[in-house]
């Protein structure tokens, strides 16, 4: 349930990455439920279908295209679909990503290539691709990073690599694409329950009540605390923040990191 009430992205256009599941999905049907038409680009067709056809059970306005972000060519495809479908884009949510806890030592390059490739390139790629139709006053890019970007954690070099590579692409977006009107942020999520990032750092119920502990606010984070934010950050009610690194984990970074404990334990 959102904080908010008006339909603040009426008439606009969303191209959601990793819109089929976890945190994308639910900021999709959060920019569904305030009037926006959303096309929603993932791996798997069955999970796009899934959440598009909720988004239509609720009256919104959703398309799917199956898309891989590593892949240049399949990113620019569904843009172009979406533009097709719907008008020009004006929210570009990069949230696509992946991850597995590994230490250094406990993984390959690929592996370790396969992190920076989808959360890092995939992020890139999206963006290029669709700057083309998002060019214009009012329109925005966000990016969902992670506090392993500013703050290092054990198993999850590549995670922390690929999100600081975020923060500053998007921050450099900031400068480069200011002057046509584009607004580029990112958020932050610390551990966010019912996700599979959360499933797969703390895969035990034990471990999922050491890292609530950990927090200063006590608790995991919502998909739906997410959503909101970045329905704020997409909307007009934003419309002079760009180039922010937005920390929504309930004070977690504040702290040692309980991912960080748990290596060492
Ligand atoms: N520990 C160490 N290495 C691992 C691993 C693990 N738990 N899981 C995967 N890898 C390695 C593989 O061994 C492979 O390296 P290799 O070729 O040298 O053997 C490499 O990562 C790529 O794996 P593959 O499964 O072929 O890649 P993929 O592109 O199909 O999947 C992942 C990408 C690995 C990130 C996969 O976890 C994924 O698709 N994740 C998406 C969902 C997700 O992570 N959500 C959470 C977001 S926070």
């Amino acid at each position: 349930m959102s904080i908010f009430r008006d339909h603040l992205l009426a008439g606009r256009t969303a191209f959601v990455t990793g819109g089929g599941s976890g945190i994308g999905q639910r900021m999709a049907e959060r920019f569904a439920e305030h009037g926006a038409c959303v096309m929603l680009v993932g791996r798997n067709q069955e999970k796009l279908d899934a959440a598009a056809s909720a988004i239509r059970g609720r009256g919104g306005v959703a398309a799917t295209r199956a898309a891989d972000v590593r892949d240049y060519g399949a990113i620019a495809a569904a843009v172009k679909s979406a533009r097709d479908q719907f008008g020009e884009i004006d929210i570009l949510l990069c949230a696509a990503a992946g991850n597995f806890p590994a230490p250094v030592l406990g993984m390959s390059a690929n592996g370790f290539k396969a992190v920076i490739d989808i959360d890092l390139l995939g992020t890139f790629n999206a963006c290029r691709a669709a700057y083309e139709h998002l060019r214009k006053p009012g329109a925005s890019v966000l990016a969902i990073s992670a506090s392993f970007a500013f703050q290092p954690a054990a198993l999850q070099s590549h995670v922390g690599a690929a999100k600081a590579g975020v923060d500053n692409l998007i921050k450099t977006l900031a400068i480069e694409w200011g002057a046509d009107g584009v607004r580029c942020n990112s958020i932050c999520p610390g551990p966010t329950d019912d996700t599979e990032g959360m499933r797969r750092l703390a895969p035990t119920e034990e471990a999922r009540q050491r890292t609530a502990r950990s927090v200063p606010l006590g608790r995991l984070g919502t998909k739906d605390e997410l959503a909101d934010l970045a329905l704020f950050l997409c909307s007009d009610a934003a419309g002079y923040i760009t180039g922010a690194v937005y920390v929504c984990d309930g004070g977690m970074s504040l702290c040692r990191s309980s991912f960080a404990l748990r290596a060492v334990e």
